[in-house]
């Protein structure tokens, strides 16, 4: 009987656990992701994104539980850690063999950014910086991109166009995702799937069947964004009602 390479998942996760003193950050957590699916992971601050995915990056250890990942995975975080001494091309090609200048350079032009490959990484913008720090990522071919809160620290339209080149990026080069935030709009744009991280554990997971371009304003986008928002734990804001005006007001 032979099995069916494409069936295998690229993350499989059973009954993990992480624990920090007496307190289980992660408690029998359960995540498949499939070879090329994209799955947005939220969680309020605190409740074990970074954990799982340092885990899953193998920069930190399970307390128990059995965690399957590919070889090749890389991991964005929300600084991009470049070294400052070191060239634009010369921080995304650090990790490769020597002569892959030419890699270094296509995956520079995939993130717009061919022209600044001589540039000294202080010369850079943040949003410029978080691009590079993607395309030292993307350059290693990863089965598996680990993202942990990628754009938080970007200003709201230079966090808008990340997102956009980061679909875009991952709908080209089809690596298992795994998107950290605690923005559940972005989650929505982007993810094949939204999670929610809870008390050590996914309380949900579903599969976001909403057509792309995501709309914000589709009804569809709406109900899901108030659902993830009540599995957060944060009621939808309810309609402005200015309060009543007490009668002895401006009587002095
Ligand atoms: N190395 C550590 N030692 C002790 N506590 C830690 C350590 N790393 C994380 N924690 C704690 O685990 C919890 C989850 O942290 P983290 O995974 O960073 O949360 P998130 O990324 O969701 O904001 C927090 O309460 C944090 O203080
Ligand atoms: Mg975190």
């Amino acid at each position: 009987m032979t099995t069916d390479p494409t069936s295998v998942p690229a993350v499989r996760v059973r009954g993990l656990r992480r624990a920090f003193g007496d307190r289980a950050v992660l408690d029998d957590l359960r995540l498949d992701i499939a070879r090329g699916e994209f799955v947005a992971l939220l969680g309020a601050s605190g409740s074990g994104k970074t954990t799982l995915l340092r885990i899953l990056g193998a920069l930190d250890g399970a307390d128990g539980g059995e965690v399957l990942v590919p070889e090749a995975r890389t991991i964005v975080f929300q600084e991009p850690r470049l070294v400052p001494s070191k060239r634009v091309l010369a921080n995304v090609t650090a990790a490769l063999p020597r002569n892959r200048s030419a890699d270094g350079l296509r995956a520079l032009a995939e993130v717009g950014l061919e022209r600044h490959s001589e540039a000294w990484p202080a010369t850079l913008s943040g949003g410029e910086a978080q691009r590079v720090a993607l395309a030292r990522a993307l350059v290693r071919e990863p089965e598996l991109l680990l993202l942990d809160e990628p754009f938080a620290a970007l200003d709201a339209l230079t966090r808008l166009k990340m997102q956009d080149l980061v679909g875009e990026l991952c709908r080209r080069h089809r690596p298992a995702v795994l998107l950290v935030t605690h923005d559940v709009e972005e989650a929505v744009r982007l993810a094949d799937r939204v999670a929610v991280l809870r008390d050590g554990r996914l309380v949900t997971d579903e599969t976001v069947g909403i057509a792309r371009p995501r709309d914000p304003g589709d009804p569809a986008f709406a109900a899901l964004r108030r659902r993830l928002l009540a599995d957060l734990g944060v009621d939808a804001p309810a309609p402005f009602l200015p309060s009543p005006v007490p009668a002895e007001a401006g009587v002095i």
